[in-house]
């Protein structure tokens, strides 16, 4: 009898390899990689997504404005305007995190519209949704739920009921009989995924994936199937902070710069029309180390408070933190600090935070940490209306910013009536009730604290 071949799969990003690798070359992790058994590929044709005769370009009808809404617009604004008809959709985030939470509001809202919708879940028993989602509120419509990960059973339930929207929770407890290696594994993902791509496309039904981000262990995480689905929304936040957001990083039918952001309360998810506002919630006034910037999430600003406390240190080495953004930019400044305005910053301890659990990894942050640095350093405080923002070089100079219009229209909106911004910025900005002021370097804004 031949003998059962095996190959290895990176968990994280699915890389193929006959060997054992102690570091994956595809997306450099150390000790991602999985042994398992090759898969017999049958090719099947059923749900009619290929076909031999080519076509013309100009016959080709697309069913144009095709799309479901979910009445969640946070969520419909992330997928592009509303679920496409026959797509597969992977919602991926950490355990925990909200992706049933928000599916399962999502068949609320639809099923409240009649829509015929059907939830599949590997992971709770019908009891356990049951409960989530009386916590969730009432439900009008009919929703169906299937406590099921045998796909094979699936498939020919989805075939029978012909809902319009399938939800499967998660994919890495979904299996098929005839493939040899454990669910969650990188064959069985690929493989469930691709038969549910497969129906998705050849039966117009919408399907939602369920993916856990993985940190370790033997599941395969949801990078493995990116290049398989039409769109890949990312469901993130810190675990202690109440705020989620949905970010699109692929999407077929829509930007990928769209963010929807939602708060988790003991109903479920609500959703922030007014991130801003949200995360500027219990901000002191008057208080020095307390700056406010304008940071883009995607083409969305969002206002946010960075705070820093600077006080003598009492060791030789002395201690620095930053939460919500990049420890080693933040060093970086300071020694820009030290070296372009002569502040003594090596005998100073540093705690640097990005109010609200946000986090920032953008330039144009560098302003406002410079000068909540300043603000603490001198104990005086910025202005309560003032906001800042801009890029600082290694030689001090104030460097321009993308999307500076916005960051400042969102300012205004937000009753700021003074703006820090680089020069340049300033100059291609057109009328605005927001006093600008124009800076090109740091040795400027060091008279600025009242
Ligand atoms: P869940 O949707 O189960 O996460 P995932 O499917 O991504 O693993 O969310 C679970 C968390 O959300 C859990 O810690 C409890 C919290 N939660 C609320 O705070 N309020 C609610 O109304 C619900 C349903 C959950
Ligand atoms: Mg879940």
């Amino acid at each position: 009898m031949a003998k059962n071949r095996t190959v290895f799969f990176c968990r994280e990003c699915g890389y193929e390899a006959s060997k054992w690798m102690g570091q994956c070359p595809g997306c450099k992790q150390w000790d991602t990689f999985t042994e398992e058994p090759v898969i017999k590929k049958k090719m099947n044709n059923q749900a009619g997504l290929s076909q031999t005769e080519p076509q013309l370009l100009s016959d080709v009808t697309t069913d144009k404005d095709q799309r479901i809404l979910t009445g969640i617009e946070e969520f419909d604004r992330v997928l592009g305007g509303g679920i496409v008809i026959g797509s597969l959709v992977l919602v991926g985030g950490d355990p925990g995190i909200g992706k049933s939470t928000l599916l399962l509001q999502m068949c609320r809202e639809l099923s409240d519209k009649r829509v015929k919708i059907l939830y599949i879940s590997g992971e709770e028993s019908l009891k356990q949704i049951k409960m989530r989602a009386d916590r969730l509120g009432s439900f009008q419509g009919d929703l169906l739920l299937l406590s099921e990960t045998n796909l094979d059973s699936i498939e020919d339930t989805i075939r029978k009921l012909m809902p319009q929207i399938v939800i499967i929770d998660s994919i890495q407890t979904m299996y098929k009989e005839d493939i040899g290696a454990a669910p969650g594994s990188v064959s069985q993902v690929r493989e469930t995924t691709g038969i549910l791509m497969h129906l998705a496309k050849g039966l117009g039904i919408s399907i939602f994936i369920v993916g856990h981000v993985t940190k370790e262990g033997v599941v395969a995480g949801p990078r493995v199937l990116e290049h398989m689905v039409d769109t890949v929304l990312y469901f993130e936040g810190e675990s202690k902070a109440s705020y989620r957001i949905l970010r699109a990083v692929k999407n077929r039918f829509g930007s990928t710069n769209e963010i929807g952001v939602f708060e988790m309360r003991d109903k479920g998810l609500v959703e922030v029309s007014n991130p801003s506002e949200f995360m500027l919630q219990g901000k002191p006034e008057g208080e020095p180390g307390s700056v406010v910037t304008a940071s883009m999430e995607g083409t969305r600003p969002i206002l946010v408070e960075v705070q820093a406390l600077i006080c003598q240190t009492n060791f030789n080495m002395p201690r620095r933190t930053a939460a919500g953004t990049d420890y080693n930019r933040v060093n970086l400044l300071m020694a820009v600090l030290e070296k372009r305005l002569g502040i003594q910053m090596s005998g100073m301890d540093a705690y640097i935070n990005v109010a609200g659990g946000m986090k920032i990894n953008e330039p144009a942050l560098d302003l406002a940490i410079v000068m909540a640095i300043l603000s603490s350093y001198k104990n005086r405080p910025l202005d309560n209306k003032t906001l800042c923002f801009g890029e600082i070089g290694l030689t001090g100079e104030v460097r321009a910013v993308n999307m500076a219009e916005q960051r400042v229209i969102e300012a205004g909106k937000m009753g700021y009536d003074t703006v820090l911004l680089p020069q340049i910025n300033k100059e291609n900005i057109g009328n605005t009730n927001v006093k600008l002021i124009g800076i090109r370097n740091i040795r400027e804004i060091i008279n600025s604290f009242s």
